[in-house]
């Protein structure tokens, strides 16, 4: 017995997503799982279970991976709460109150940054998640974006930068000099502390031509590569993001059977957001239809203070499982194992020996509760690196 080992017993439904016997959640009934040093040492049925320094009794509840939310904006100051309500009585979103939040988050401290940040990634780890990642987008500026990166580097290695969100007012009758600033300097200062770069490739955002550029230059700084593509209308992100071989491409809210077919053939993640369309009242994504060619599908909160103010995951879940036509099951993998596919993370996701300790004990039998009881608090407790939270 190693010190510091962790029993997690009495597990009534063990979701590993090991892919095992054709069942993508790999479900183990009256399973146990070992911990040691932060990570999966063993998982095993109950009655084989090892001694250990520590043991959590399940009490037969269901445990699965921690939840990876690989979409976020979390590095902002302010609401927009009346741009909420506004659409609530009618209005469109178009993606304009992004500079209202630009302007915000450039007036804030690092401290108020920081403690918004924190609040935001502590209210996502009590509802189970347990990897984000965190994009920039809101300073759009080379000293703002480049702090933005640097505090978001405190709570992820998964950090984008997204120097490409929007044209900011002062650029607005000049975009291509913006587009030279994001490419130089602004990615010189944001590269040192991100893992990925990030374009909103949109009408009244970034077109194909700039997003190619934008895109091109940070691979050539050794940046992977994801977009937002395809979310207020159809157009050229989610083939040219397969095209340049993107981890994920984001949205997909609008797409062609062309769309469909690119990512079909591709190692491209589609990644599904239902919080933005929940949030914008917007029609949702055909999750099927994507699943059922052979799509890889995340799914994530998008948590941004505009279209999708939400951290949680158990949330979005639902949504997909109501409005997407996922099935309980897919919706559960594409919250862990797809969004580990869509961050190319083999070390989380899934529960399998040598994956990271990271999971959720549910205030429930199965794993079909999370969509059967939307908006009920069903995670009873959260492991983080074998951690007790
Ligand atoms: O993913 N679409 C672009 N960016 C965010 C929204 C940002 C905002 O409205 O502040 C998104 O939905
Ligand atoms: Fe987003």
């Amino acid at each position: 017995m190693r010190r510091g080992s962790l029993l997690v017993d009495h597990i009534g439904e063990l979701v590993t997503n090991d892919g095992r016997d054709g069942d993508p959640l790999g479900v183990r009934r009256d399973a146990a799982l070992l911990v040691e040093d932060g990570q999966v040492a063993w998982i095993g049925s109950a009655r084989d279970a090892p001694a250990a320094d520590r043991r959590i009794d399940a009490g037969g509840a269901a445990v699965l991976p921690g939840f990876v939310d690989s979409h976020a904006h979390l590095v902002f100051a302010g609401d927009r709460a009346a741009e909420f309500a506004a659409r609530m009585a009618g209005e469109r979103y178009t993606g304009g109150g992004i500079r209202t939040t630009v302007g915000a988050t450039r007036a804030a401290s690092d401290d108020d940054l920081r403690a918004t940040v924190g609040r935001l990634r502590a209210e996502m780890l009590r509802q189970g998640t347990t990897t984000v990642e965190i994009k920039s987008g809101y300073g759009l500026n080379v000293a703002d974006e480049a702090r933005s990166l640097r505090i978001a580097a405190e709570f992820t290695g998964d950090t984008t930068f997204l120097g490409a969100h929007v044209v900011p007012a002062e650029y607005a009758d000049r975009p291509d000099d913006y587009v030279g600033l994001v490419c130089g300097p602004m990615l010189a200062a944001a590269a040192p502390y991100a893992r990925w770069i990030d374009v909103f490739c949109e009408r009244g955002a970034f077109d194909a031509d700039h997003t190619r550029a934008i895109l091109a230059c940070g691979q050539a700084a050794g940046l992977g590569v994801r977009l937002h593509a395809n979310q207020l209308g159809p157009g050229p992100g989610v083939r040219l993001g397969v095209e340049l071989g993107a981890a994920s491409v984001d949205h997909c809210t609008h797409l062609t059977d062309a769309d469909v077919d690119a990512l079909a053939g591709s190692e491209t993640v589609a990644t599904l957001l239902p919080g933005a369309e929940f949030s914008t009242r917007s029609p949702y994504p055909d999750a099927r239809r994507l699943l059922d060619a052979g799509v890889t599908v995340a799914l994530a909160t998008d948590c941004n203070p505009g279209s999708s103010y939400t951290s949680s995951m158990p949330f979005c879940v639902a949504l997909a499982v109501r409005e997407m036509r996922m099935t309980p099951a897919e919706a559960v993998w594409a919250a862990t194992a797809g969004g580990a596919a869509a961050l190319r993370r083999t070390d989380v996701g899934r529960l399998t020996p040598g994956a990271r300790a990271d999971l959720i004990i549910l205030d429930a039998p199965s794993h079909l509760h999370l969509a059967y009881r939307p908006g009920v608090p069903l995670i009873r407790q959260v492991l983080h690196n074998g951690v007790p939270r």
